[in-house]
């Protein structure tokens, strides 16, 4: 008993990740996407699973593999993603959102293909809700949220300042500046933040490796929230 909840401190806890990309649809043949591979959010599902945790991984587009025990929704756009992860939302103890969700979708979907016709092609987009933001404002003080920041320059700046926007107890900055991470490599070179504003740098490493060092700082947030 007491060997299995220090090496599974999860137990009992529900997690909810998001992971990959989304589509926007322009026409039935074409859509708006983006280079996230869905790497990240599967090793954080596969990792927080390895750890106890009841895991559900809400997924866009993707070549990857379901990681054991985890329980997969499959979405495409941004809308859809909303909708299952404001579903899954309140019964989580854990939500990390990994996914890369478009920030516009086109305002009207074709309903059949566009034709090719004038020289230059404008498609008219209108924002997509941020999940993450709509998330943080339901948050009780029981969950533990991370969410993701990519950037490409004034880094912690503006990674800060989603943590505060977003109410979030931690961001996870992806370093767009080292060679070796992003979005579609098996590596990654993070900063971790926490509302006091403390920052963690982590090495390079493996996406297993990094989803890893994550866990380790969301048991220890769960563990204070619940002790
Ligand atoms: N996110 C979300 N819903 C959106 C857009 C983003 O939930 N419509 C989440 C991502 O999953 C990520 C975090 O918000 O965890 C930050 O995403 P990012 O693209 O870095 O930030 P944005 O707030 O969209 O700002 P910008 O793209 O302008 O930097
Ligand atoms: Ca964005």
């Amino acid at each position: 008993f007491f060997r299995s909840t220090t090496s599974l401190p999860l137990v009992g806890k529900k997690a909810l990740v998001t992971a990959g990309p989304t589509h926007e649809a322009i026409d039935p043949v074409r859509y708006i996407g983006n280079h996230s591979s869905g790497k990240m959010g599967f090793a954080l599902a596969e990792a927080l699973q390895q750890l106890g945790a009841d895991v559900t991984l809400i997924t866009g587009p993707t070549q990857l593999s379901t990681p054991q025990a985890v329980h997969r929704i499959d979405i495409i756009s941004a809308k859809e993603m909303l909708k299952e992860t404001a579903a899954h939302f309140d019964n989580a103890d854990i939500v990390v959102m990994s996914a890369a969700v478009a920030d516009y979708t086109p305002a009207n979907v074709a309903a059949q293909k566009i034709k090719k016709k004038d020289d230059n092609f404008q498609i008219d987009m209108i924002k997509t809700t941020d999940i993450l933001a709509t998330l943080g404002q339901k948050k009780s003080s029981k969950q533990t949220l991370v969410g993701f920041a990519l950037e490409t320059n004034n880094e912690l700046e503006h990674a800060k300042s989603k943590l505060v926007r977003k109410n979030l107890d931690f961001i996870v900055l992806n370093s767009m500046q080292d060679s070796g991470a992003g979005f579609a490599g098996d590596t990654n070179k993070i900063t971790v933040i926490d509302r006091s504003g403390t920052q963690q740098n982590f090495e390079l490493k493996s996406k297993k490796e990094v989803a890893q060092d994550i866990c380790k700082i969301v048991v220890t947030h769960q563990q204070a929230l619940t002790d």
